[in-house]
């Protein structure tokens, strides 16, 4: 630990001399995630518009709205601003009072939404054009700044192998409307993004991205979820490098060989901003006595925590709560690091956490600038310790923290 600390105060010096040296740098993106869904969360997990502080993103990207027979509209029942009430929309776009420079888009798809209506759409020119003009029009008069594209993923999960090809057509044909209609209205264009895979199977299958690199303004790499309960093994959620005990596949899905990736394929690396997650994904251990480090066995994932209500997946707040929190029961409780990942892991009694924090994103930052990278994404606002009452270090320590790192 030591060591390591060392290691990293020297990397971040030099960080700090090298960037001092390009006078302003560049003009890194800070992409934030809304949750439409964490208003439903419990007392201090309940979050909403107002609980974000609007000067730590460049842009907020309000997730989901939802495509249905080729529109896009609304998904939860109070997104939309009715004559009784101010909508969450327009609760976010707010925002822009207090940081006149912050951009909220939309965003469509999420991994629940599946791939059917996405399907459809893609599946004719007049289905894409129809949905592109509607697009349009949803997004002004709603005066979100631009659309988000989370269709997950073409070319998987039930998706046509055609929809790669046609998913490209979208995207070309979105951007070329939303010129068109600034030109013709003297506005600013809307902006065009997507938020893809990092998964090598699933990028090979769903993207032209040297094609779609050029029409989208940026695209967001979800550099999260590469391991879940769903391996049946512990791993971490978002691995910056490999262990040199993975094999064959399991060695490809780390951030740092995502990111490679998309370079290989075409996306010049300015384009591409570097998803962090905020939130562990959990396990809960077989034999917790005896291994309780990376690629030990599991049953399951670990339990519902008391906000986020999920189990196998727990915010970074919650993490804060075992760590810091009462403790009722003797549970043993320890957070170890892993040198060759650059991620931490905590095991308490039998359940089993890879999360971030501060060094670890630090990490990550660090090696993103030196990748020249167009900044980070956060998933998600309301995963960070948004209220300050968990982890000690007041309001947002996570994004807090990236941000200091970034403009260092
Ligand atoms: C176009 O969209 C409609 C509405 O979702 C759908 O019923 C139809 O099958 C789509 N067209 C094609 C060619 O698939
Ligand atoms: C995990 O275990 C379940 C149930 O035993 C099994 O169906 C599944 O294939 C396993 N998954 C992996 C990735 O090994
Ligand atoms: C990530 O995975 C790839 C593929 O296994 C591997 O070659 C690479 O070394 C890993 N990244 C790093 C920097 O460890």
């Amino acid at each position: 630990m030591k060591v390591f600390t060392v290691i990293l105060a020297v990397c971040l010096s030099v960080l700090v001399l090298s960037s001092s040296v390009s006078a302003g740098g560049p003009n890194y993106k800070r992409i934030c995630y809304y949750t439409n869904w964490g208003q439903y969360r419990p007392k201090l997990g309940k979050f909403l518009p107002e609980d974000i502080d609007p000067t730590l993103c460049t842009h907020i990207i309000y997730a989901f709205g939802m495509l249905k027979h080729n529109k896009l509209k609304a998904f939860e029942w109070n997104d939309e601003t009715k004559p009784w009430r101010v909508g969450m929309f327009d609760r976010v776009i707010a925002l822009k009072k207090k940081n006149p420079a912050l951009k909220v888009l939309l965003a469509v798809g999420g991994w629940t939404a599946g791939t059917k209506e996405m399907g459809k759409m893609l599946a004719s020119a007049a289905n894409r054009t129809a949905f592109t003009k509607q697009a349009i029009s949803f997004l002004r008069t709603r005066k979100f700044d631009g659309l988000d594209l989370d269709f997950e993923f073409p070319g998987s999960r039930g998706s046509r192998r055609n929809d790669k090809f046609r998913f490209t057509l979208l995207c070309k044909g979105l951007k070329n409307a939303f010129i068109q209609e600034a030109a013709k209205r003297k506005l600013d264009r809307l902006l065009l993004t997507a938020a893809v895979s990092a998964a090598p199977k699933t990028i090979r299958r769903a993207y032209q991205v040297r094609n779609i690199a050029r029409y989208l303004d940026f695209i967001n790499l979800m550099a999260y979820d590469f391991h879940g309960a769903w391996d049946n093994r512990t791993g971490h959620n978002a691995p910056l490098f490999r262990r040199k005990k993975e094999r064959g596949y399991k060695a490809q899905l780390n951030l740092s060989y995502a990111a490679r990736f998309w370079k290989w394929f075409g996306c010049p690396p300015s384009k591409l901003i570097i998803g962090l997650g905020v939130y562990a994904r959990g396990f809960r251990l077989k034999y917790a006595d005896y291994y309780y480090g990376m690629n030990s066995q599991t049953v399951g994932a670990s339990d519902a925590a008391l906000y986020t209500q999920e189990k196998g997946f727990v915010a970074y707040y919650e993490i804060c709560r075992m760590l810091y929190g009462k403790r009722k029961k003797k549970k043993k409780l320890a957070r170890y690091w892993n040198k060759e990942q650059k991620v931490p892991y905590l095991v308490y009694g039998d359940q089993w956490y890879g999360y971030d924090d501060e060094t670890s994103l630090a990490w990550k930052v660090y090696w993103l600038k030196k990748g020249g990278y167009g900044g980070w994404m956060v998933w998600s606002l309301d995963m960070d310790d948004f209220r300050g009452k968990f982890c000690n270090k007041g309001r947002y320590p996570l994004i807090t923290a990236m941000n200091r790192m970034l403009l260092s």
